[in-house]
């Protein structure tokens, strides 16, 4: 990182070991040899990802509106937000382009931020229950999808609008979707989307929606550009020119994945023992076993997982291997409660926006 990111780093509440991958809008992520140092990430460790300037807003002016398919529309200041039951949760937040840089050496992506394994951190989220205000503003039948509507303005294809996106009423329902005005303890900072952010478990980052302003019961899921377009999945023979935005698949839930923290790529160690570090983690299902392999996936060590600490978040892991002399490729893989394991290749997985890659995590070391 060069002195002027570390110094807007800084400006913003980041450390200066965080890993810059664009400046303005700010996008980083915390180094992948310290990412896994702690089950929760420090704040100021905890990935960003903006599209967009980061609002001012007036804590003391502040209202959330719930509106749309309701029958009983209202408005809430935070200051009543933080009178509700509050409760807290240790969730996970991964970015579907996490691990973007890898389907990139398989063929360019274009326009889009590559990010190497660094885009997920978890933290201890606190606020209300999502359930508790729908529950108020009573959702009619109507009401089957939660429009989440951010106070940033972005642009894209010479238009300008603000961020948004939906899940569905049934997720949105479930307890562990929150609003959050805290993060580890601390008012959210303003790049993690203060005063209020929506908070969506083992859903793709983009649904956790920041400088949450407004929620809007809809018929069908939100048409902001970042639902409609963005976060789609293709297959790999469609690209740019010939996409036709509404036949791809609508991401929600995270697929599986796991990563090798430490060591890392190209590193040159000694010989002998060591232990090889990484985390997994599965979205809406568990993470069961991780494997390591050190022979192209012919044979596999089994992994030690840390205990469950949170259903929504990360699992850490840790291998003991023998590293033999000379070149060694390194590959992880998981397993998830549906007996589900990762893809062998980039390559398979391959779409055209660098979306969802859970291709086993390789890291190629040197040993002396
Ligand atoms: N909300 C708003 N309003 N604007 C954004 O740019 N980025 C989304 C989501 N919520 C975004 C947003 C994406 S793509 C991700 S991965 C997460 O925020 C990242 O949250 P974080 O920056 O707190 O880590």
């Amino acid at each position: 990182m060069s002195t002027n990111d570390s110094t807007l780093a800084r400006r913003l509440g980041k450390s200066a070991e965080i890993l810059v991958r664009h400046d303005s809008p700010f996008n980083a992520g915390p180094p992948p040899e310290i990412a896994t140092a702690s089950f929760v990430t420090p704040n100021d460790l905890f990935f960003v990802r903006n599209h967009g300037d980061v609002p001012e807003i007036d804590p003391r002016t502040f209202h959330l509106t719930i509106e749309g398919r309701v029958k009983r529309p209202f408005r809430i200041s935070l200051e009543e937000l933080r009178r509700l039951p509050k409760i807290t949760l240790a969730a996970t937040l991964q970015c579907a382009g996490n691990r973007r840089q890898e389907l990139m050496a398989a063929q360019p992506i274009p326009g889009e931020l590559g990010w190497g394994t660094e885009a997920i951190s978890t933290a201890e989220w606190s606020g209300v229950p999502l359930r508790d205000v729908l529950a108020v503003a009573e959702p009619t039948a109507e009401g089957r999808h939660v429009e989440l509507h951010g106070l940033d303005e972005t642009e894209r294809h010479g238009h300008r609008f603000t961020f948004g996106g939906s899940i569905p009423l049934d997720k949105a329902v479930r307890p562990e979707v929150l609003l959050a005005y805290e993060m580890n303890g601390q008012p959210l900072l303003p790049v993690h989307g203060f005063p209020l952010r929506a908070v969506v478990p083992g859903w793709i980052g983009a649904r956790s929606v920041k400088w949450l302003t407004r929620i809007e019961l809809r018929d069908e899921p939100s048409e902001n550009y970042f639902q409609a377009k963005a976060y789609r999945l293709f297959p790999s023979h469609v690209g740019m020119d010939d996409v036709v935005w509404e036949t791809g698949l609508m991401l929600g839930e995270f697929n599986l994945t796991s990563v090798i923290a430490s060591p890392t790529e190209g590193g040159t160690l000694a010989a002998g023992s060591h232990v090889v570090r990484g985390w997994a983690y599965a979205g809406e299902r568990r993470v069961e076993r991780v494997d390591l392999s050190l022979d192209g996936g012919r044979s596999w060590l089994v992994a030690e997982l840390e205990p469950e600490r949170s259903r929504w978040a990360w699992r850490r892991w840790e291998a003991r291997i023998d590293l033999p002399s000379g070149p060694t490729e390194l590959a992880c893989r998981a397993w998830d409660s549906a007996a589900q394991t990762q893809p062998e290749h980039p390559g398979q997985v391959w779409n055209f926006k660098g979306y969802m890659n859970n291709s086993w995590h390789r890291v190629r070391v040197n040993a002396a």
